[in-house]
């Protein structure tokens, strides 16, 4: 078998990266620490060619759209998320379907979440309604896992572009795209030199002077950031191509020695008042394999 060999196009997707809005295809969901604004610093720092692509912090999957790779492992530690990433993929027609009637209307609304179907697209259909009506697209669950965020009082009454969850669907649906769930250390088991790894976890939030002080971390503890970047450093010394976004902190950096880094600057949009958002600076640690795949 040849090698698996996948070239990024960099003039031609820096032209889609800067149109996050309207490029085909384009992540379908809305989603707390999405990279889609991100895609034009990143685009930039992407080796030229790779293997397998891996993201197993996939989220709404910004970079895996832009890209498009033919060969990719994504994963996600939420499980509903990742299944409708699989619904969407295996039959986006009846995601559709059950979407076209939705309206955002906030009875309908706490009426779709009280009331969750078990049919795999219709209950996918609900999920994307719920995402993109909920307040400022958050995913947040109970202690009993029953989504709980709020009625997000929606300016415009639209939901989906459909023919974008089309091509959605196609970019998921290529033969070798592989859809897992769970923990970040499955997604990257039988990583090789040459594949392309893009590693977003939930960011090292606030810090002060005394150090972090972090709401994430149930979600992702500073533990799991050493865990994860002990595996990106081992990776990327047997070649593999690391990418990885974080909040921009000196203890972030320390945990990747030997990699090259991209400081970038943007508004903050997740805060309950504008009065609170602010400028963040974010943070893109790489290591590439300069020899290529
Ligand atoms: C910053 S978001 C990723 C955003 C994504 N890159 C995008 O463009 O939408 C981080 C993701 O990590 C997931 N996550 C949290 N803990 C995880 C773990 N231990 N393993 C894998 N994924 C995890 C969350 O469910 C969330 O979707």
């Amino acid at each position: 078998m040849p090698p698996i060999q996948q070239q990024i196009s960099r003039s031609y997707l820096e032209g889609v990266a800067t149109s996050p809005l309207s490029a085909m295809p384009r992540a379908y969901l809305r989603w707390a620490g999405s990279k889609r604004a991100l895609l034009r610093h990143i685009l930039p720092l992407l080796p030229e060619a790779y293997r397998v692509y891996r993201e197993p912090f996939f989220g709404s999957g910004a970079l895996f759209f832009l890209l498009q790779p033919t060969h990719a492992v994504l994963s996600d530690a939420c499980i509903e998320l990742m299944e409708t990433h699989r619904a969407v993929r295996d039959n986006a027609s009846a995601v559709i379907r059950f979407l076209g009637p939705l309206i955002p209307d906030r009875d309908l609304f706490y009426s779709i979440r009280a009331n969750r179907s078990s049919g795999r697209f219709k209950r996918a259909a609900e999920f994307i309604y719920l995402n993109k009506v909920c307040w400022n697209g958050l995913y947040r669950v109970n202690s009993a896992g029953e989504f709980n965020v709020p009625f997000g009082r929606p300016k415009s009454t639209f939901i989906v572009d459909f023919e974008n969850l089309r091509q959605c669907s196609a970019a998921l649906h290529r033969r070798n795209v592989r859809i897992k769930d769970g923990d970040f250390e499955k997604c990257l088991e039988g990583t090789k030199a040459g594949d392309l790894v893009f590693l977003d976890p939930p960011y090292v939030t606030r810090h002060n002077n005394n150090g972090f002080v972090d709401y994430n971390e149930t979600l992702f503890s500073w533990s799991d950031q050493i865990r994860l970047a002990n595996l990106a450093v081992e990776l990327a010394n047997h070649g593999t191509n690391v990418v990885v976004a974080n909040a921009n902190h000196k203890e972030v950096i320390r945990l990747y020695p030997g990699f090259r880094k991209k400081e970038i600057q943007r508004q903050s949009t997740l805060a309950s008042s504008s009065r609170f958002r602010g400028t963040v600076s974010e943070l893109v640690l790489y290591s590439l394999n300069e020899r290529g795949v």
